[in-house]
């Protein structure tokens, strides 16, 4: 590595999302599920999901978000692309070269990150380290997630709760104390908790049983409260930990980016953290959870909205199946989403 590198820091210089048209309400589900309306948005604050045709992948859903953060960041390319997403187009090989030659970035190097929830904030670290390290100049970060074709069609606990989307950023090579700039980053993770959070079926441990797959096995599965508690706990202290190593008071936050799965989830740590609800970015009524798109679609809206501005001190967080669990802060630069 010839670069010097101290002092640098990764940037977020364009910023892009995409959700699929079709639109399904809580209504909706309810014509095939035993659930309401009314439980829905009463346990979780989701009102309608964008969900995916047939025929559509993850990869068209990157693709789009990556190309409109491109755009916002007015033509800078990158020289690496990570993508997290929990549903890859294929389980081999990583969906990430594919995004990579459709957004006519030629050959550069391009994988998969795989931490649900979490995807996007371990896609900006690595993201983050490449810049860091003198390896790249500029990384698209994407997120995407077509989650609700893993989803039981007949599993009323979890096809209630998700939705599909995808969102991006193009990071670039900068000085730490400018606008956009990666201030600090958390992650952590709790193998011990694998089970709680999975598709149990479809990789190695259950096909070296030779043993057929239980069709419910082949889809995705939640223990919610466990989830819920654990989702609470972890963004919590994790946020905590990102704030003091930027020396950020809890009422320097001007916006609360929380990964978003429910509301009350939302609303539970912003309150241990002593942040006013109001600070919290929700568009999960909008939405539903997203997993690892979930951060960037926030950020996206909150931008289009004018609830971010340049200047605002935001603090993001997001929890998901692994476990794995990760924070990050960022002043907002002045950018808008493509
Ligand atoms: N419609 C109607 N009733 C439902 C339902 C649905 N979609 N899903 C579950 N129920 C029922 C349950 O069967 C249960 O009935 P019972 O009391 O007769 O047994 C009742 O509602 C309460 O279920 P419970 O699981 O206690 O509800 P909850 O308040 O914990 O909410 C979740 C369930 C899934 C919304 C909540 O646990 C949650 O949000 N967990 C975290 C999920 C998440 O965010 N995952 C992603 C993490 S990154």
């Amino acid at each position: 590595m010839d670069r010097p590198t101290a002092g640098r820091a990764a940037v977020i210089a364009g910023l892009g999302a995409y959700v699929p048209e079709r639109v399904v309400t809580n209504d909706m589900l309810a014509e095939h599920l035993d659930t309401s309306d009314e439980w829905i948005r009463t346990r979780t604050g989701i009102s309608t999901r964008h969900v995916v045709e047939p025929g559509t992948a993850t990869s068209d859903l990157a693709v789009e978000a990556g190309a409109r953060a491109l755009k916002s960041a007015g033509g800078l390319t990158p020289d690496v692309l990570v993508l997290a997403t929990t549903t890859p187009d294929r389980p081999c090989p990583g969906t990430a070269p594919d995004v990579a030659a459709r957004l006519g970035l030629g050959r550069i190097p391009a994988f998969d990150v795989s931490a649900v929830c979490t995807g996007f904030l371990y896609a900006l670290a690595t993201g983050a380290g490449f810049i860091a390290s003198g390896l790249a100049e500029r990384v698209l970060v994407v997120a995407a997630e077509a989650f609700t074709t893993i989803l039981n069609p007949a599993d009323r606990t979890t096809s209630v709760i998700f939705g599909d989307g995808a969102g991006a950023v193009l990071l670039r090579a900068g000085d730490p104390a400018e606008p956009g700039a990666v201030k600090a980053l958390d992650l952590g993770s709790d193998g011990t908790g694998r089970d709680l959070i999975t598709v149990p079926a479809g990789g190695s441990a259950q096909r070296s049983t030779g043993l057929p797959a239980k069709p419910a096995d082949t889809y995705f599965q939640m223990d919610g409260k466990p989830v819920f508690m654990n989702a609470v706990l972890h963004m919590t202290a994790s946020s905590k930990k990102v704030l003091d190593e930027i020396g950020w008071q809890v009422s320097d936050v001007d916006a609360f980016v929380g990964h978003q799965a429910n509301l009350r989830i939302l609303h539970a740590v912003a309150d241990r953290l002593k942040i006013p609800r109001e600070k919290a970015v929700v568009n999960v009524d909008r939405v539903a959870n997203t997993a690892g798109a979930s951060i960037p679609l926030a950020l996206a809206d909150a931008a289009a909205d004018g609830t971010l501005r340049p200047g605002d001190r935001v603090l993001m967080t997001a929890f998901g199946g692994g476990l794995t669990w990760g924070s990050t802060a960022v002043e907002w630069p002045g950018i808008e989403a493509g």
